[in-house]
């Protein structure tokens, strides 16, 4: 059953629902998301830890204190997902576990618990995908800048190391980063994600720093010996609203590029689009980038990871002031979500999947692609046919991108189980798994035995 994730290479699809023998099928979470034990073994406090204190950030004051007590119940939440069958398991492992301060010393019992999770997996047949960053950063490199310090990726490369040198003998699979979008623009441009700052220009300066990070971090795991490097992005798939309209393909190609192309050109093209500094430099000087960055940011991956949640429209509207979380989009308007939306308000439209993979396979080609997040989220119950309509629908749109030519290895869902949602806390569930968080208790949706049914016939019924 052990699939490395890079190993196959995608076939056109067989019958119409049907994926190409050894497409992945996993499931995905993220270390504060579900793991607890904030306090223990030397885990030292991250920015999460600090801003889900702060009142008013997250939904209900909830923290990551307990979450699903993962970091005690792995072997179960292991034996759950052989039960599913799934071939691989994209976890991320917490830097303030591994080190505590950020740069000081190595903190071992921090290692262990990710080496036990590795060996579960293993003996279950499980592919571990390790993501090296999912958002929580060591609060001492936050005192000290956080990702709008350059120090920051240096850091980051460091870390990143060691978790190497302690995994790379089992982990095949290596993520720098998850969701960089995230970490720049709801970190420090809307401040609606740890660690809550609204700084334009810090939050370019933070997307450039942690493009720096993803490029030092893989030259670093590559002379040590990695084979299968990859990188998850969440690229917003914007369509204007008219497509007939200038001003509305001009509004779309501005967030496309501040979104979009400010991390996919210099991570697989090796520069800068012009237009986009050129966009962006009425908010920064941008002396941020330094001569011999854009060379270390464009190494050589062998996957990308795509998470893909929801589509985009938007319009010219002279006046409308512009969204914090995208700099320079003064005059741009988002339409709101139309039609069916999952439980977090976010529009349902798979056929923006499909134009997603294709455009990403067109302008840059030669990189495979995964789906390393994909799902939604249901008010809580057992009894889920919306999401299995949504992965349903979701796995289509891939299956047609297949068909179109797109090189697709694999699909995670997200998520494994219930968890804390960011900002949401636990009020927003996008688990297959249900999570009672005041036993534990794990108890299988109707869309984790459907996606055990998926995997089992590697296609669509
Ligand atoms: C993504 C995050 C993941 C989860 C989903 C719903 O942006 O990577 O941790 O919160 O959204």
């Amino acid at each position: 059953m052990t699939a490395t994730v890079t190993s196959t290479s995608a076939q056109p699809a067989a019958a119409g629902t049907g994926f190409p023998e050894g497409f992945v099928w996993g499931a995905a979470t993220a270390s504060y998301q579900i793991e607890g034990a904030a306090r223990e073994d030397g885990r030292g406090p991250s920015i999460w830890d600090t801003f889900s204190r702060t009142p008013g950030k997250v939904f209900g004051g909830h923290t990551g204190d307990v979450a699903c007590d993962h970091y005690h119940r792995y072997a179960e939440d292991v034996a759950l997902m052989a039960d599913l069958g799934l071939a691989a398991y994209r976890f991320s492992v917490a830097w303030p576990r591994i080190r505590p301060d950020g740069t000081g010393p190595v903190n071992t019992r921090g290692l262990d618990f990710y080496d036990r999770l590795t060996d579960e997996l293993l003996g279950k047949g499980i592919d571990p995908v390790v993501t090296l960053y999912h958002w929580d950063l060591p609060q001492t490199l936050e005192d000290r800048g956080g990702w709008t310090a350059r120090e920051t990726a240096f850091a980051f490369a460091d870390y990143a190391e060691v978790v190497y040198r302690r995994l790379g003998d089992r982990v095949a699979t290596w993520t720098t980063l998850n969701e960089p979008w995230c970490s720049a623009y709801l970190g420090y441009g809307n401040g609606v994600h740890a660690p809550g700052k609204q700084d334009p220009a810090g939050s370019l300066a933070a997307v450039h720093h942690l493009n720096l990070a993803h490029g030092l971090a893989t030259q670093r795991l590559r002379a040590a010996g990695a084979r299968n490097i990859s990188v998850t992005l969440n690229p917003c798939e914007v369509s204007p609203l008219d497509p007939t309209n200038a001003a509305d393909v001009a509004a779309a190609n501005i967030i496309d590029g501040v979104a979009n192309r400010i991390f996919f050109d210099p991570l697989l093209r090796g520069e800068y689009p012009a237009d986009v500094l050129e966009h962006i430099s009425r908010i920064t000087d941008l002396s941020f980038i330094e001569d011999g960055d854009t060379e270390i940011i464009h190494q050589p991956i062998d996957v990308l990871g795509i998470n893909f949640y929801t589509p985009s429209y938007v319009s010219a509207k002279p006046g409308q002031p512009g969204a914090l979380d995208y700099p320079g989009s003064e005059g741009i308007a988002f339409r709101k979500p139309v039609g069916p939306v999952t439980d977090i308000g976010w529009q349902i439209e798979p056929a923006s999947l499909t134009r997603l993979l294709t455009r990403m396979h067109r302008d840059y080609p030669g990189t495979p692609l995964m789906i390393t997040e994909n799902g939604a989220a249901y008010p809580e119950g057992v009894h889920d046919q919306d999401r299995i309509d949504y992965v349903d629908g979701h796995l289509r749109a891939c299956l047609d991108a297949l068909a179109a030519g797109v090189d697709l290895r694999g699909y995670f869902a997200w998520s494994l189980m219930d968890n804390f949602e960011w900002a949401e806390g636990y009020r927003k569930r996008f688990g297959m798994v249900h999570v009672d968080y005041t036993t534990q208790e794990r108890v299988l949706k109707d869309s984790a035995k459907w996606y055990r049914e998926v995997i089992k016939r590697n296609g669509l019924a």
